[in-house]
């Protein structure tokens, strides 16, 4: 999950053009970044650890000249996040920027060495850097030893190559990561995905996986796998996705919780018809009337938007629902049933693992359909029809209106398929979709309480440990709760199924840790409050996060704990509601901490490595 940029042009200095690009990109990741270029018959670098304002201010002081270039903002696989394993990667030949794992590393490592070349870094990119450049030194020309590296390195990348005796050239290539060319007046572009491109371009051209792309100023050709030239269809670029400002919020993360009630008032209006409160669905290219079981895929927050979708497939459309984490689906071989449906959720709809299962499932006949929030991506293009969820660019690394806006289609699908199976009546679809409606406003009401919140975070904090409980779609969502609380302010944070906690977990029970509990009255109340009871027993410091009548229900007991009170809640708003509190008791804890709430350590937005 990096980054990468590319520009050549015919006589302009490309250098600012390639660090808009990667301003772009640094969703995929901010360890650090780098720009190299060719100028009077020499490679130029500068990189720098940290994020882009660490680079930007190396460029300021340092000039990088040059008509053609390539950039990285990178997301560590191989190697500390350091300014030695930044990219590009140089020989006295070429640069290279990657975005994959190469899994023969060592072994080509190793060979290499033997020349006798010493590696600077400990990344596995520097390894294709050496390799081209022998194959240069063997007297190859630049594509056919780009080619001939391609034949020796295993995995995935997504590769741009600039080389020293070639100014008036750039080369992308591609292999399981993402990589598209842009075009216009008289400059050329490469970019990791057609966002970043669309700065400068309309349509973007996706390059397929042993694809080789020989990039002019002012033309391009791409040879495939077997060498072929090929002719690759172009798309017109999304421009309604722009890079969100944060506007009055200190955080993009706060700027897009409060955008919740307005997106997810906009994912609704694309799948429901709010006359005759109906959902109003695309017609999908196969048949899903009759479907016996329905599996789920996705990693992160966006399989936890699937555990909650389970109950509403099981309990509103009667189907069966198998939800699997991508990186271990997809080597587990399960037998699928061929006619069946699978569904990955993906904010990103470039995450590597999640790919990877849809491709699986592909192989074996499964009717796909990807749930997304970024136009044209791979999951996108790739699947046999594709929902979008409509929430705009979700810029910090957290994800919170993508995840709600991921259930209001789940929500959408899952009511849709109850009605055709005939398992739904018009009453219930017209009930279930009022309910749909309801969400923005239930949401903000939550959003007004946010003070409220705040001072239960400073009475909790500071915090080291905490637990999230809850039963049904409360235990996904404390699941989504605790992934928020890790993420962005690095406290350990486990979510639990309510009733497990006697089964081991209670163990950890001791004075004042924090328990969140989710508790709807509508549903399991008194078996939660059952656990509520035990952790009280043993000084659990417990946030109860429930409705009025829930509370009433506890009489005394709630002059033990702390309290947080939404509306009334049922299967279809209860999931929106209480993922609210979850996500601001996150934010205001890490704002508590200091940490960086965007672009937490360690993360990036899009996980585009295995
Ligand atoms: C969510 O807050 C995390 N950033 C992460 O778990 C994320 O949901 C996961 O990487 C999946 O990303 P995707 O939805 O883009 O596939």
């Amino acid at each position: 999950m990096c980054g990468i940029f590319g520009v050549i042009a015919n006589n302009d200095n490309v250098k600012d053009q390639i660090f808009d690009g990667l301003r772009r990109l640094e969703y995929r990741g901010y360890d650090s970044s780098g720009i190299a270029t060719i100028n009077n018959d020499q490679i130029n670098c500068i990189k720098s650890q940290g994020n882009l304002d660490q680079l930007q201010k190396k460029l300021i002081n340092e000039d990088l000249l040059g008509n053609v270039g390539i950039g990285h903002t990178r997301w560590a696989t191989h190697g500390v996040p350091n300014e030695a394993n930044a990219h590009p990667h140089i020989t006295d030949e070429v640069a290279v920027v990657h975005n994959g794992i190469i899994e023969n590393f060592s072994l080509l490592k190793n060979q290499i060495s033997e020349t006798g070349i010493n590696f600077k870094s400990e990344t596995d990119t520097e390894a294709i850097a050496h390799l081209i450049t022998l194959y240069l030194k063997s007297g190859m020309g630049s594509y056919e030893a780009i080619r001939a590296t391609t034949e020796d390195i295993k995995g995935s990348y997504a590769l741009a190559i600039i080389v020293r005796s070639e100014p008036n050239k750039l080369y992308a290539v591609r292999k399981g990561s993402p990589l598209a060319i842009g075009s216009s007046d008289s400059k050329n572009y490469i970019g990791s995905d057609g966002y970043s491109l669309g700065n400068y371009c309309n349509e973007v051209t996706y390059l397929k996986d042993g694809d080789i792309a020989i990039i002019k100023n002012d033309a391009f050709e791409i040879f495939d796998h077997q060498n072929e030239f090929i002719n690759r269809k172009s798309q017109i670029i999304d421009k309604t996705v722009t890079l969100a400002e944060k506007g009055a919020f200190k955080h993009f993360m706060s700027k897009e919780i409060h955008e919740q009630p307005s997106v997810i008032q906009d994912s609704i209006s694309h799948y429901i018809n709010n006359e005759d409160l109906t959902v109003n669905l695309p017609k999908f290219p196969f048949n899903i009337t009759n479907l016996k079981n329905i599996t789920l895929v996705a990693c992160g927050s966006s399989y936890y938007s699937g555990l909650v979708a389970r109950e509403w497939f099981e309990k509103l459309a009667r189907v069966k629902v198998d939800v699997e984490i991508a990186s271990e689906f997809r080597y587990r071989e399960a037998p699928m049933d061929s006619s069946g449906l699978t569904v990955f959720i993906s904010q990103s709809g470039e995450t590597a693992d999640t790919l990877a299962a849809l491709k699986h499932c592909k192989k074996l006949n499964q009717k796909t359909i990807s749930i997304v929030n970024v136009p044209n991506s791979s999951m996108c293009r790739n699947s046999d029809s594709s929902l979008k969820i409509f929430a705009g660019p979700e810029i910090g690394v957290a994800s919170t209106k993508a995840f709600t806006c991921q259930l209001v289609v789940l929500a959408s699908l899952a009511i849709h398929i109850g009605r055709i199976n005939g398992n739904l009546s018009d009453d219930d679809e017209n009930n279930y979709v009022k309910s749909l409606l309801d969400v923005p406003r239930l949401i903000s009401n939550v959003l007004d309480q946010e003070e409220d919140l705040i001072k239960i975070v400073k009475e909790l904090n500071p915090i080291k440990n905490a637990l999230y409980l809850g039963r049904g779609q409360m235990y996904p969502v404390a699941l989504e709760g605790a992934l928020k609380l890790k993420e962005i302010s690095y406290i350990h944070a486990e979510g639990y199924p309510a009733g497990e906690m006697k089964h081991g977990p209670i163990a950890l029970l001791e004075k004042g840790l924090p328990v969140i509990i989710g508790a709807p009255s509508f549903n399991l109340f008194d078996k939660t409050a059952s656990n509520l009871y035990e952790v009280i027993a043993r000084d659990g410091n417990v946030l109860l996060i429930t409705d009025q009548e829930g509370l009433n229900h506890l009489g005394d007991t709630t002059k033990k704990i702390k309290s947080f009170i939404v509306d009334e809640a049922n299967i279809i708003t209860a999931p929106f509601i209480y993922t609210i509190p979850y996500q601001l008791f996150a934010y205001h804890t890490a704002l508590l901490k200091g940490t960086d709430v965007d672009q937490p350590r360690n993360l990036a937005k899009s996980v585009t490595v295995e």
